[in-house]
């Protein structure tokens, strides 16, 4: 079972999946890194861990279209049979969405429906919530609706700031991406008939 994964930035989820990997502890491929900023941190943690990466600039593409397509290239040369969106900041649209229904994960850092889009965390804060969490989805047309694969809580402490509370969140995320990838891989967690609830076995 090989992966890829998607990421912008930092690539800390990047590198729980490739160590849980290492680790013997989750028993899938990591076959590709596909990186939207060339000089993102998790571009030198992938040539650290040996993973073949595709790092472009969508600039330098007519469109989306394009780059999703030259993505969608590479995937299939590679025999990917699941992408792990890890922090890439970019809708995926039609291009790539189609080929791969159902075989799209994303993580997000709040317990969906609430605090969809960017800055969970600080929203979440916003508001004043006690509870915030990490949800596992697979990947729609819509802005981190698709159907729900798993969740944990994380509570918001007294005093907690932006930085504590992604701190916490991502400690969770870290435990939770590698797991649920791995119950995905084995079959245990699939997309239902109804192609909308996720079923555990
Ligand atoms: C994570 O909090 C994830 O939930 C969100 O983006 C962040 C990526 O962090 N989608 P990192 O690059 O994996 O450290």
């Amino acid at each position: 079972f090989r992966i890829a994964v998607f990421a912008s930035g930092s690539g800390s989820n990047f590198q729980a999946i490739v160590d849980a990997v290492q680790a013997g502890k989750l028993d899938v491929e990591v076959g590709l890194l596909v990186c939207d900023k060339p000089s993102a941190k998790v571009v030198e943690r992938a040539e650290a861990a040996g993973v073949e990466t595709f790092a472009f600039r969508p600039k330098e593409f007519v469109s989306k279209a394009a780059y999703e397509a030259e993505i969608v290239e590479r995937l299939e040369r590679k025999q990917i049979d699941l992408v792990v969106l890890a922090g890439y900041m970019r809708i995926v649209s039609d291009t790539l969405l189609k080929p791969y229904e159902g075989r799209i994960i994303n993580i997000h850092p709040s317990l969906l429906p609430s605090f969809p889009g960017l800055d969970a965390i600080g929203q979440a804060l916003a508001h004043g919530v006690k509870m915030t969490g990490v949800t596992v989805h697979f990947v729609d047309g819509g802005m981190d609706t698709g159907p729900i694969i798993a969740q944990r809580a994380v509570e918001v402490a007294e005093g907690d700031t932006a930085d504590s509370l992604a701190a916490s969140i991502h400690h969770v995320e870290h435990v939770l991406y590698p797991y649920v990838i791995g119950a995905i891989a084995s079959g245990k967690a699939a997309l239902g008939d109804d192609g909308r609830r996720v079923l555990w076995s």
